[in-house]
C-alpha cells in the first residue's frame, strides 16, 4: 500500500475534475498524498537539498554527536539494557520563520537566500492547496485562508522545519520522531530522495511514505480537521530511526495566526446535521493560541482530549 501520488500539473488541463477528485480522496481517505509536477523548479529543489545538507555538516553535526540523546543511547547500550530511549526523538531540527530571520543559519553559503526563495514558493503552493480544499469542501473561495489569517491580511504563521535524522547505531532503541498528528493547517514536506523512515497510520497499520525524488508530500493538521468538521482528519505519523543514511526532511506548514478563532465551517455543520450525523462529535470554537498551549503539552498523546482541554469560546 502506498499513499496517492497526484500529478499537479494536470489541474489546469482537461483532467481538472479528475485531479480535484484525487485531491479530495487524498484529504478524506488518507490525510497524506504526494504531489509531482507541482511547479517548484527542480533547479531550486536541488539547491535546497545542497544548502540543507551543507548546513547540517557545517553547523549541526558536531552538536548532534555530542548531544545528551547520543550520550543517553550510548549508556543504554553499554549497560546492555533492554530498555528503549523514551520521550526522545533521534532528530536534529531548526525552525525558520519570518519572525526569526536574523537567527537563520548564516555560515552556510547561500542558505538564507535559497530558503527564502523556497519558502515563498511553498507558501504559494500552500495557498493554492487551501483554495482547492475550499472548492472540494463546498466553501467560498478563500475561506480557509481567511480563517487562518484571522480576518487580517497575511497574518497566518508560515514555518519551515529543517530536520535531519542522522544514522542511528541502535534504531530498535529509539525513534526518529514520536507518533503525532500535526497541530496546524497544511503541511508541505520535501523529504529525502533515498532515506525513508516516515510512516503514517492507515486503518490501524503503519505504512511507509515512499521516497519519490523531488515530490512534495502534503498532509493536513488538526485545524483543517476542525474547520472541515471532521471531513479531513489529521493523520498520525512518525519517523523511524534508520541505521544507514542521514535523512533530510524539510517540512513547511501554513498554520493559523495564534489569534485566529477556529471552528467548524457553518456550511459543513449544517450538512452533517442533514445527514443526522451525531452532533456530539462536533469540535469546539477556540483561539488557535490556546490550542497550541495544550498541544505543546500533549503532542504525543491522543488527539481527542486536546479538543476537550482547549478553552472553548
Ligand atoms: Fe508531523
Amino acid at each position: 500500500m502506498a499513499i496517492p501520488v497526484i500529478d499537479f500539473s494536470k489541474l489546469s488541463g482537461e483532467e481538472r475534475a479528475k485531479i480535484m477528485a484525487q485531491i479530495a480522496n487524498g484529504c478524506e481517505e488518507w490525510g497524506f498524498f504526494q504531489l509531482v509536477n507541482h511547479g517548484i523548479s527542480e533547479e531550486l529543489l536541488e539547491r535546497v537539498k545542497r544548502v540543507a545538507s551543507e548546513y547540517y555538516k557545517l553547523e549541526r553535526e558536531e552538536g548532534f554527536k555530542t548531544s545528551a540523546k547520543v550520550k543517553m543511547l550510548n549508556e543504554l547500550v553499554e549497560k546492555k539494557s533492554s530498555d528503549r530511549l523514551e520521550n526522545v526523538d533521534w532528530e536534529d531540527v531548526f525552525l525558520l520563520s519570518d519572525d526569526n530571520e536574523n537567527e537563520w543559519p548564516s555560515k552556510t553559503a547561500q542558505f538564507k537566500e535559497t530558503m527564502k526563495e523556497y519558502r515563498t514558493e511553498l507558501k504559494k503552493l500552500a495557498e493554492k492547496l487551501m483554495e482547492i480544499m475550499d472548492e472540494n469542501l463546498g466553501l467560498p473561495k478563500g475561506y480557509i485562508k481567511r480563517a487562518f489569517n484571522g480576518g487580517e491580511e497575511d497574518n497566518a504563521f508560515f514555518g519551515t522545519k529543517v530536520s535531519h535524522y542522522p544514522p542511528c547505531p541502535n534504531p530498535e532503541k529509539v525513534i526518529g520522531l514520536r507518533a503525532h498528528t500535526d497541530a496546524g493547517g497544511v503541511i508541505l514536506l520535501f523529504q529525502d530522495d533515498k532515506v525513508g523512515g516516515l510512516q503514517i497510520l492507515k486503518d490501524g497499520e503503519w505504512i511507509d511514505v515512499q521516497p519519490l525524488p523531488n515530490s512534495i508530500v502534503i498532509n493536513t493538521g488538526d485545524q483543517i480537521e476542525v474547520l472541515s468538521n471532521g471531513r479531513y482528519k489529521s493523520v498520525w505519523h512518525r519517523v523511524l530511526a534508520m541505521p544507514d543514511g542521514n535523512r533530510r526532511s524539510i517540512a513547511s506548514f501554513y498554520n493559523p495566526s495564534l489569534k485566529a478563532t477556529i471552528y467548524p465551517a457553518a456550511e459543513l455543520v449544517e450538512k452533517a446535521a442533514d445527514r443526522e450525523v451525531n452532533q456530539e462529535s462536533a469540535y469546539p470554537k477556540f483561539v488557535f493560541g490556546d490550542y497550541m498551549s495544550v498541544y505543546v503539552q500533549q503532542k504525543f498523546l491522543p488527539k481527542q482530549p486536546r479538543f476537550q482541554a482547549v478553552k472553548a469560546l
